[in-house]
């Protein structure tokens, strides 16, 4: 066991007690952000004079090679350590002796796990973010090609209107975009930097919080430290975000299971994203898109255990905080692979658009433009509905659709009726003739087509990039 805090104490921790508080076994996750962190703040402490530059220069090298051991292997981060702070410093203190002694200074454990946190979270956010984009420019893809793929639209899972498998999939298109409007908003809020924050007082040692802050680009410190320290509201807003994507992609995903069911068939889940049954040989299943719908009960708890551990701690720092880590830690990794394989089943999914074109034939989706055609001919809308509401019912008693009724049959429910009806109610009319700006007719689909275009040529985190690119570390 080895503790940074045995001073004040006379008997050796309760070897349970010790596991019961460890962290390592997790935490250690961030072991990259914790060396950053701590070569930012010795960086400081040199700037400031409160290290030599010759002390700083050897810890910041020591810190640099006790991260490259770890990454290749030579250096292995075991049990006997509490937490990953604990092994840094001991590993550096190994190595260097009593100057390694100096690494802590101006410091606490709480603002440096409030610094690894964040910076853990922040590279997540990005990396969520660009899963996202990856996901919105195959939508894209699947949205050009399929302009002119006739669908149903359904209310209460009935057919209701004619759709295209463009306009369908734009929807997703835009739910998507706002997951990473949120991402965007959750970065702009929490990109400050706690450090320097101390226990929750700050500290005596003249430290310079921007220039930490900016090290690692950061907007600037955070300007309260007690608030600094106790902070998690960017992990929930995180996970929040999280639980969103889910609810989006398990949307999605159920929609792919009917899709896929041999009672629709409107998609093939490509072989290499379904799976079998051991007994049934004509199985193929849609796991994937199971096991996504399944796993946003995982991250929805996440959120839920992090907003329940949050809500009765008082300030400042409080041993709560460390259960933080493992269920954010899983929710993130469970989302950044279901983002990832979606993006691989969507790809590779084949879409039957006779299929679907039928479908959309056969389900009276056309009756609200047969009622509008008797409205464009002066009937009221009232009475027309009620007329077509006839005409349904006549198809349904001979098992026909409205387009298989002859101009005879038609007229004698309504002698409104003309020849151009047929072409009124075609399901290219129905569809092409939806123009206003967020309905699946042709050119007002084009122009949406076009601003996401425009919209995925400009990346927000490329601004980050630049940011990035000049901070030191
Ligand atoms: N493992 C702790 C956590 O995750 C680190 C901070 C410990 N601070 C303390 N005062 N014991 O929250």
């Amino acid at each position: 066991m080895a503790q940074l805090w045995g001073g004040r104490f006379t008997k050796e921790t309760d070897q349970l007690v010790y596991q019961f508080n460890a962290s390592i076994s997790f935490d250690q996750k961030f072991y990259k952000q914790d060396i950053q962190g701590s070569i930012a703040h010795v960086c400081m402490l040199g700037k400031q004079g409160i290290l030599t530059k010759e002390e700083m220069q050897s810890i910041v090298a020591c810190l640099d090679q006790i991260g490259q051991d770890v990454e290749s292997g030579k250096l292995a981060i075991t049990e006997e350590y509490e937490d990953i702070h604990s092994f840094v410093e001991a590993n550096l203190i190994e190595r260097l002796g009593d100057t390694g002694k100096k690494l802590h200074t101006g410091r606490s454990r709480n603002d440096q796990v409030a610094l690894d946190m964040r910076l853990y979270t922040r590279l997540e956010v990005l990396y969520t973010d660009a899963l996202l984009r990856e996901l919105l420019e195959v939508l894209l893809d699947i949205m050009e090609k399929h302009i002119d793929t006739i669908m149903p639209g359904f209310t209460h899972l009935q057919k209701a209107q004619p759709v295209t498998l463009a306009h369908h999939m734009g929807a997703y298109f835009e739910m998507f975009r706002r997951d990473r409007q949120r991402l965007h908003d959750i970065y702009e809020r929490m990109n400050y930097c706690p450090l320097g924050s101390g226990a929750l007082a700050g500290t005596t040692y003249p430290l310079d919080r921007e220039y930490t802050a900016e090290l690692m680009g950061f907007y600037g410190p955070t300007l309260n430290s007690m608030d600094g320290v106790s902070d998690r509201d960017y992990l929930i807003e995180f996970l929040s975000a999280l639980s969103t994507i889910m609810m989006h992609l398990s949307r999605f995903s159920e929609e792919i299971i009917i899709w896929n069911s041999n009672e629709y068939q409107f998609v093939e889940i490509d072989d290499a994203y379904s799976t079998g049954s051991s007994i049934m040989p004509q199985k193929k299943n849609p796991d994937i898109a199971e096991l996504v719908r399944g796993k946003t009960g995982r991250v929805y708890g996440a959120l839920m255990s992090l907003l329940t551990t949050m809500k009765g701690i008082p300030l400042a720092y409080n041993k709560d905080m460390q259960e933080d880590k493992e269920l954010s830690f899983d929710a993130i990794d469970t989302v950044k692979g279901c983002l990832a394989l979606f993006k691989g089943m969507l790809e590779t999914m084949k879409f039957h658009r006779d299929i679907m074109r039928k479908s959309a034939n056969n389900g009276f989706t056309n009756a609200t433009d047969a009622a509008d055609y008797l409205v464009n001919h002066g009937v009221p809308f009232r009475d027309a509905h009620g007329i077509v509401g006839q005409i349904v019912l006549y198809c349904i008693d001979k098992n026909i659709a409205i387009d298989d009724m002859s101009i005879e049959e038609l007229k004698a429910i309504s002698p409104v009726f003309e020849e151009d009806i047929y072409d009124a109610i075609s399901m290219e009319t129905c569809v092409n003739k939806r123009l206003t700006i967020g309905a699946p007719g042709r050119e007002a689909m084009e122009k949406v087509i076009a601003l996401h275009k425009e919209y995925l040529a400009h990346d927000w985190q490329d601004e980050v990039a630049d940011q990035w690119e000049q901070s030191e570390l």
